[in-house]
């Protein structure tokens, strides 16, 4: 379950201002939650929750069984919303060194040649025993026409079809809109197996869909745990969402007092994923008519040895959120060490999850002193249904707080320059 302690930022804001910034937010909360905001039409990433659909998930786990049977590689192709929240609870819940099924590869989210170009030869090269690797390919792209990840997609399955000939199709798995788009005519004229994201979903929201939960099943984790950890949030917040309104009230609160950025930070190293996928969704959601805080991460204690400096003494325009795991399942601890040579003895017995919450507490207390805004997120331990709680928090809260500075959430229409741009000088029609 999610904590989220607030005290240090609301420290730093007066009353009144956090009384406006309360109306604004708990009229951003009506709008979700009645759909009567711009962009209501994507709201259905609350509907699958309301209503879960467990025919799906039984479909994706048994299909991912019989890819981690057979399979040595799995490659997600995609970019943005597409692969950011499968990365980011894989990467939360992995193994940092060792994996218990297939290798999980990421393409499609860029266009570096070299990094393409050296996947094909990882791919084609032969196992240790001089066998071929049996590699499946999902590619998932709403609108089916992504640039970057067509390109890779185009790449990857060409080699497959070498590699498997008429079987290439049997290893290649879509997901994208139920109907439209290239993707879905290269579906229909090759009969790759097709997972479909709903119309009403858009890309940074749909990672409890088939675009993450087929990649997150595939690692080998628990896909019913981590779904209804989000429907337990839903519940939860459905009853009373004081948590949401509070939060929320605090970043417009901090928002109307000149906080641009929000460093979303964490001292467990695999939950700097998360931190992308929060990125994502608040940068997509919240960057538009001059508004929002710019979304940045941070992995402590390694970026108080960058970030840290600035945080602390530069300008003041910051505001931290600090995603914490309260217990760890590591057990490690600091030996004692005869002749103390590297005088670390004062630290042995300690747990490394001790030292690092003393590194968290430390930090708090500094960063206060520099007068930045701290808000706490805690969850009792890192396992896939807090994750899934904490997914829906971020995009409850990103609806809300989104709506609360009067923009459309569910839109990004800044990312369609740089297309235009590219396209005109790449030289498409
Ligand atoms: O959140 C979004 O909508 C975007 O980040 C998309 O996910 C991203 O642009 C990829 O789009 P598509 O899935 O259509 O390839």
């Amino acid at each position: 379950m999610i904590t989220c302690d607030v005290k240090i930022a609301r420290s730093f804001i007066s009353d009144e201002d956090y009384i406006t910034a309360h109306g604004k937010t708990t009229l951003g909360y009506k709008q979700v939650a009645d759909k009567s905001g711009p962009g209501s039409e994507w709201l259905g990433w609350r509907d699958i929750l309301a209503d879960p659909n467990d025919a799906i998930l039984e479909e994706i786990d048994s299909l991912a069984a019989s890819i981690r049977k057979e399979a040595d590689i799995f490659i997600v192709c995609g970019i943005g919303g597409s692969y950011l929240g499968a990365k980011a609870v894989i990467d939360a819940l992995s193994s940092h060194f060792s994996s218990n099924g297939p290798e999980i590869i990421y393409a499609g989210h860029h266009m570096g040649g070299k990094y393409l170009q050296e996947l094909l030869q990882y791919i084609q090269a032969p196992k240790a025993d001089g066998s071929q690797k049996q590699v499946y390919l999902n590619v998932i792209s709403k609108s089916g026409s992504t640039l970057e990840t067509a390109l890779s997609f185009r790449a990857i399955r060409k080699l497959m079809e070498e590699m498997y000939s008429d079987d290439a199709s049997k290893h290649i798995i879509c997901t994208t809109s139920e109907e439209g788009g290239i993707l879905n005519q290269l579906i229909d004229a090759k009969g790759y197996r097709k997972f479909v994201i709903p119309n009403d979903i858009g890309g940074r929201f749909s990672v409890l869909t088939p675009v993450g939960l087929i990649p997150i099943a595939v690692a080998g984790i628990d896909i019913k745990a981590l779904f209804y950890g989000a429907v337990a949030a839903y519940n939860r917040y459905e009853e009373d969402n004081e948590d949401i309104i509070e939060y929320t009230s605090l970043r417009n609160a901090l928002h109307k007092a000149g906080k641009t950025i929000d460093v979303i930070s964490c001292f467990e190293p695999e939950l700097a994923s998360f931190g992308g996928w929060i990125q994502q969704l608040m940068g997509e959601s919240e960057g538009k008519e001059g508004k929002g805080i710019f979304p940045a991460v941070a992995s402590f204690s390694t970026d108080l040895h960058s970030l840290g400096q600035f945080i602390q003494q530069g300008k003041r325009s910051l505001m931290e959120t600090f995603l914490i795991v309260e217990n760890s399942f590591s057990k490690i601890e600091v030996e004692e060490l005869e002749g103390d040579d590297d005088k670390l003895n004062y630290l042995a017995g300690k747990s490394f999850h001790d030292i690092n919450k003393k590194a968290r507490l430390g930090t708090t207390e500094a960063h206060q002193d520099g007068n930045v805004p701290i808000i706490n997120l805690t969850i009792d331990a890192l396992n896939a249904e807090n994750l899934g709680e904490l997914i829906y928090f971020y995009e409850l809260s990103t609806g809300v707080f989104v709506y609360s500075l009067g923009v459309n959430p569910f839109n990004q229409p800044g990312v369609e320059d740089y297309k235009k741009a590219m396209y005109r000088l790449l030289g498409k029609d």
